[in-house]
């Protein structure tokens, strides 16, 4: 079965607002399978390097310090088409935009507070997940898998 994985990850302001156990929750609902769960406190060097594509982006700066500003929930999360519907999950960029039943437009208001990202393509998922879990995750096969697939 064709499965993968995604980065996602609860920013500060979900972390600081008490919505992990919310958004965990969803990706479990869902079906999604989670392989990789650390609180992290995060450098100017990881925010950085994770943000790399929009370095020349006016916001970056402000970004970056926002990302840093306290302990983020990084994940990993696998399932049949988990990048493009964890996105769908999450929302658009700007909470304005996002909509209702969403994480972002049920939980968030202003752009450079969106309190979650999600990868956006199988490339950055590849490159976010050996940015943030270089030593791999867990591999683990649940007993509820015949349950979720066909
Ligand atoms: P981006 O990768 O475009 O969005 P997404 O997180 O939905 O993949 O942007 C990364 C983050 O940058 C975004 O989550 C919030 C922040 N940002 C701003 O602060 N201002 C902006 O105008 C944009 C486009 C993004």
């Amino acid at each position: 079965m064709a499965s993968e994985r995604s980065y996602i990850m609860i920013k500060p302001d979900g972390v600081q607002r008490n919505l992990v156990g919310e958004i965990i929750s969803r990706f479990e609902r869902k079906g999604f399978k989670l392989v990789g769960l650390k609180m992290v406190t995060v450098d100017k060097g990881l925010a950085e390097r994770h943000y790399a594509d929009l370095s020349s982006k006016p916001f970056y700066g402000s970004l970056v310090e926002y990302i840093c500003s306290g302990p983020v929930v990084a994940m990993v999360w696998e399932g049949k088409g988990v990048i493009a519907t964890g996105r769908k999950m999450i929302g658009a960029t700007n909470p304005a935009n996002s909509e209702p039943g969403t994480i972002r437009g049920d939980f968030a208001i202003e752009v450079g507070r969106n309190i979650i990202h999600g990868s956006d393509s199988p490339e950055s998922a590849t490159k976010e997940i050996s940015l943030w879990f270089p030593d791999g995750v867990n591999e683990w096969m649940p007993a509820a898998r015949p349950w979720i697939y066909e």
